[in-house]
C-alpha cells in the first residue's frame, strides 16, 4: 500500500448528521421507512486516521470508545473498508484505522453512519481504490440508509429510505446546541413502534430562506414523526426537550432521527452560552454546539 494520504492530510471528519425536519412517509415491502428529511452537518464529529500497518485493524479512542466493540464484524468502519475493497477486487488495504469517538453511539446523529462514511472517504483517497460517484453511493446504502448523506456531509433533502438527496434552498446562518441524556435508544424498536407511518410530505420548500425567523417558521411547519415514540420509549428525550425550551435564545428545538439527542436552534453566537447554561443544569448530559452548519 502507498503512503497514506492520512499520514500527510488530517484524516476524515465524520460529522454528526441532525434531522432538523423528519417525516415518515411511508413503508416498504421489505419494511424499511420512506422518509422526507432536512438533513444537516454541524462541525461536531468524530475523527478517522489510518497508519500502513501489517494486517487491518481499527482502535478507538475518544470519550465514546468504551461503547464500540471495535474488531466485531458488525463494526461498520472495518465493513466499509472490506466492501470498497471487494468492490475493487482488492485484498482489504493494510492499516491501522484510528477512530476518535466524539459522537455518543445510538443517539440518532448517525455516528456510526457517519464513520462508515468517513471509512469510504478516507480509502476512496487511496489510489487504485476510487469508485464512480453511483457506484459508491450504491455501496453506502447497502452499509445503512443514511450512509449515503453522510458520504456527502452537506445540507440536503432526503428522500426514499435516505438514497435520494436533494439540494436544499440556501439556508442562512444558525447556531445549534446538541444534547443527549446519555441513554442509548435502538433506532429499529422507535420504527417499530411508530403509530402511523403514513404521514404527509415535507410542505413545499421555498426557492430561498431570507432569513432565519423565515426558516424558523417554515420548521414549524414540520415535525420529527418519531419523536412521540422514542419520548415514549425514553423520557428522558421529554427532559432534554424541556430544558432546551427554558431558555430564550431557543428558536426551535426538537429531537434528532430516533434519538436521544436533541437539538436547539439559535441566532448566531448564542450557541455557545446556551451549551453553556444546559451544561451547567444537566453535568451529567453530553452537550455539544456548533456555528458552522
Ligand atoms: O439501514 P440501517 O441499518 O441504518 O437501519 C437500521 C434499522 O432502522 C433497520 O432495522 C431498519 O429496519 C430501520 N430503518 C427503517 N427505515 C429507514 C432506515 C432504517 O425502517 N429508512
Amino acid at each position: 500500500m502507498p503512503e497514506l494520504e492520512s499520514q500527510k492530510g488530517a484524516g476524515e471528519f465524520a460529522r454528526a448528521k441532525v434531522n432538523l425536519a423528519l417525516h415518515i412517509t411511508g413503508q416498504r415491502d421489505d419494511g424499511y421507512h420512506m422518509l422526507d428529511s432536512l438533513v444537516v452537518f454541524p462541525r461536531i464529529g468524530d475523527h478517522l486516521s489510518a497508519t500502513p500497518s501489517d494486517k487491518l485493524s481499527l482502535e478507538v479512542t475518544g470519550p465514546f470508545s468504551t461503547d464500540l466493540e471495535p474488531q466485531s464484524n458488525n463494526n461498520l468502519v472495518l465493513k466499509a473498508i472490506r466492501r470498497l475493497s471487494q468492490a475493487k477486487n482488492c485484498a482489504p488495504p493494510d492499516i491501522n484505522l484510528s477512530l476518535e469517538k466524539n459522537l455518543p453511539v445510538a443517539s440518532g446523529i448517525g455516528g456510526g453512519s457517519a464513520d462508515a462514511a468517513a471509512a469510504l472517504r478516507l480509502l476512496m483517497r487511496q489510489p487504485g481504490f476510487t469508485l464512480a460517484s453511483e457506484d459508491i453511493h450504491a455501496i453506502a446504502l447497502e452499509l445503512g440508509a443514511d450512509v449515503p448523506v453522510c458520504l456527502k456531509q452537506v445540507a440536503v433533502r432526503m428522500q426514499g429510505i435516505g438514497e435520494l438527496l436533494s439540494p436544499l434552498p440556501s439556508l442562512p446562518d444558525f447556531g445549534m446546541v446538541i444534547a443527549n441524556p446519555r441513554v442509548a435508544v435502538s433506532t429499529p424498536a422507535i420504527f417499530k413502534g411508530l403509530q402511523a407511518r403514513n404521514n404527509p410530505s415535507l410542505p413545499d420548500l421555498p426557492e430561498s430562506f431570507a432569513s432565519l425567523d423565515q426558516l424558523i417558521v417554515y420548521l414549524r411547519e414540520t415535525r420529527n414523526d418519531m419523536q412521540v415514540t422514542a419520548e415514549a420509549l425514553c423520557p428522558a428525550i421529554t427532559d432534554v426537550l424541556s430544558e432546551m425550551d427554558q431558555h430564550p435564545e431557543t428558536l426551535l428545538n426538537r429531537m434528532s432521527g430516533s434519538g436521544a439527542t436533541c437539538f436547539a436552534l439559535c441566532r448566531c453566537g448564542d450557541e455557545k452560552n446556551l451549551a453553556a447554561r444546559i451544561q451547567k443544569s444537566h453535568p451529567d448530559w453530553w452537550v455539544a454546539f456548533s456555528d458552522e452548519l
